[in-house]
């Protein structure tokens, strides 16, 4: 085979076949294909598109470059829940706990976050050592013990996948139904769940600015999922506005908790008894997902969900005390308030542009290498629909570097919309697909 051939059959706007993707992707993570050729394939694809074929023939050839992960020595129904990335999103510390209080298996595997979105591990970080990395047997055993362990992606899982992600985000190549789709699909099919919950968001803050657009990918890694033999669920979510209140690491892990709790914010309330709800069913502890609502509200309700939090955090060496403490978490020195600048309806939040506001108070990465104040932050104060006067706080932020606040509250103070109409907010969850 011949890489300016196959890039050229794409050019043509023709299929590949299971053969040349295999090779393909082989070739790239051996290094026997460089990167300029694989950027060109990249970006042939993101002209032409892929066919469901192949978009199936590519997750599963990145799939199995790398190592795959055996959850079998785990009893039940394993459920794994992925977002596609947002900004506030810390559904995973409240869905998980959650669904395992319900006795659903939760192995999970959590990536960091990069650019305004955040990830999970960082999150789970801020807690005193809290370890994201554990043995497999530890893993395996801890998950048979307790029902859940959520650990960072390892090193040798879908190698492909990473080598082929760096080089689409420096060449204008990430936005392709297929290779999004592939990407994630990739790295869940190894992480070896029978089935999966994907939280698809959409909205300005999210990769999928349109419903259209989610739900087209939503299908496709509903599909992927499906032919791999593994019952997969996508919900379509609103990230048009943060998630929640608050936006960056130990502010989050202090809501989640909250919500655990039953003081949470109704979104994020909302969202976690769905997609938890959803686990519960699709793990076979409710006959129907309404059933797997209503046990899920149970557990939330009855403090379940928390006790299963407080015993996750000291399975994995964390100060289960923070439940309790909150200042037992990293602690911000400085705050700085974004005030409104006249009476009227918070018309709209720019998602994206609080996550970029939360990057410069230092709760975000700009490069995979930056360190985080995993303190810093920001609490949105009125959210989209809610009226506001003048001199009221939108936002708060927190950090500790004078200069990096002051940047960070420019940026934030662009993402609020006032206006004097009522508006509404946006709806939740839009679809589910795959139920
Ligand atoms: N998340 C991924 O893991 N991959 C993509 O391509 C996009 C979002």
């Amino acid at each position: 085979m011949n890489m300016v051939d196959l890039i050229q059959k794409k050019k043509d706007g023709a299929e590949l076949d299971a053969a040349e993707i295999k090779w393909f992707i082989n070739g790239y993570v051996a290094g026997s294909i460089p990167d300029y050729q694989a950027a060109a394939l990249l970006m042939a694809i993101c002209f032409k598109g892929l066919s469901r074929r192949e978009t199936f023939e590519l997750t599963d050839a990145m799939r199995y470059s790398g190592d795959t992960i055996d959850l079998s020595p785990i009893d039940g129904i394993k459920v794994d829940k992925h977002s596609t990335g947002g900004v506030g999103d810390k559904t995973t510390l409240v869905v998980a706990p959650l669904a395992a209080a319900l006795g659903v298996p939760v192995a999970k595997m959590s990536g960091r976050g990069l650019g305004f979105t955040g990830g999970t591990v960082d999150k789970l970080e801020a807690i005193p050592g809290f370890r994201t990395t554990l043995e497999p047997e530890e893993f395996l055993r801890q998950v048979n013990d307790i029902k859940i362990a959520v650990i960072g992606q390892t090193a040798h899982i879908t190698p492909a996948d990473k080598k082929l992600y760096a080089l689409r985000d420096v060449t204008a190549t990430v936005d392709s139904f297929g290779l999004i789709a592939s990407s994630i699909m990739s790295k869940k099919l190894a992480a070896g769940s029978d089935a999966i919950v994907l939280d698809v968001k959409v909205g300005d803050g999210a990769f999928m600015e349109n419903e259209h657009d989610a739900e087209i990918l939503a299908e496709l890694m509903v599909d992927i999922g499906d032919k791999s033999g593994r019952r997969t669920v996508a919900a379509i979510t609103e990230m048009g506005q943060p998630l929640g209140q608050a936006v960056g690491n130990s502010l989050e892990v202090i809501e989640a908790i909250e919500t655990l709790k039953g003081r949470g914010p109704a979104d994020i309330t909302e969202l976690a008894e769905k997609l938890s709800g959803i686990m519960v069913y699709l793990g076979g502890k409710a006959a129907t997902p309404e059933e797997g609502y209503e046990l899920t509200r149970q557990a939330l309700a009855d403090g379940r969900g928390l006790a299963k939090l407080r015993e996750f955090i000291a399975a994995q060496g964390g100060e289960a005390g923070v439940v309790d403490d909150y200042s037992l978490l990293p602690q911000h020195s400085l705050k700085k308030e974004l005030l409104a600048d006249r009476d009227g309806f918070v018309q709209k939040i720019e998602a994206r542009r609080i996550g970029l506001a939360s990057q410069h108070t230092g709760a975000g990465r700009a490069t995979k290498e930056d360190t985080i104040d995993l303190s810093a932050g920001i609490i949105v104060r009125k959210k989209t629909g809610e009226a506001v006067r003048k001199g009221e706080v939108l936002a708060t932020l927190y950090g500790n570097d004078e200069k990096k606040l002051e940047t960070a509250a420019a940026e934030a103070a662009q993402a609020f919309c006032l206006g004097e109409s009522k508006v509404f907010a946006p709806r939740l969850i839009k679809k589910i697909i795959g139920i």
